[in-house]
């Protein structure tokens, strides 16, 4: 996607995992590693990430939103759409590293593993919308469901993922990791069972490898 010829592009990092995996402890870690190396990084998420994203966001996630399965996968490509066209492109193209917090590996594990949509109707919207634009890295954080369910429960609303049955989340961490198998060299599947000090070590092994990269 990069035009310039003189500046690098920059690293795409997405962040993955079920709902209650622990992804969003790491992010300040993550923030903290790479302004200790002077990297030039902007932070976003999806859904959102933009001004329609975030509208598409609020959408998605009310619980009374009304929605077919095939026009919740269009949802989650149309702010995608959006975010690589707003977001996500210009940053890699100034050479600056970009961490989402979600990319399509969501869509495959929500709506394509839990909800049923067909992996190739989702494979058909990621080639229309990304054009061949893929993360670099993808951290997945893993961890069985009873305890991501233990660590969500309690502390505020669910949303209309969230407040899926656990047979759904069970589909969901199924598909993260089959395309986790099925993609080594792009994910790093973390469990998340472990301490905070253990899951953070290897999170800098991950990012340290990347910064290496040529
Ligand atoms: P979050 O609070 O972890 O950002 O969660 C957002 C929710 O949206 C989460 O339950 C997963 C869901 N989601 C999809 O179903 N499809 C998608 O493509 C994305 C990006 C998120």
């Amino acid at each position: 996607m990069s035009s310039a010829q003189q500046v690098r592009r920059g690293r795409f990092i997405t962040l993955e995992g079920i709902d209650g995996a622990g992804k969003s402890t790491h992010l300040s870690f993550i923030r903290d590693w790479l302004a200790r190396h002077d990297v030039d990084a902007v932070f976003t998420r999806e859904p959102g990430g933009t001004p329609l994203g975030e509208k598409i966001r609020e959408l998605l996630l009310a619980p009374d939103t009304r929605v077919s399965l095939d026009a919740e996968a269009l949802l989650a490509f149309a702010g995608r759409q959006q975010h690589i066209a707003e977001v996500i492109a210009p940053a890699l193209d100034a050479g600056r590293w970009l961490v989402s917090d979600r990319f399509t590996d969501s869509t495959y594990a929500f709506q394509g593993g839990g909800r049923g949509v067909p992996f190739e109707r989702i494979r058909a919207l990621e080639e229309w919308v990304q054009r061949g634009l893929q993360p670099d890295l993808t951290l997945l954080f893993d961890l069985p469901l009873d305890v991501a369910a233990q660590r969500m429960s309690g502390t505020r609303v669910l949303d209309r993922f969230e407040q899926e049955a656990a047979d759904f989340h069970q589909r969901v961490r199924d598909a993260y990791l089959r395309r986790a198998a099925a993609e080594p060299g792009r994910f790093a599947v973390l469990d998340s069972s472990r301490s905070i000090e253990t899951i953070q070590a290897d999170i800098a092994n991950h990012l340290q490898t990347l910064w290496e990269r040529g």
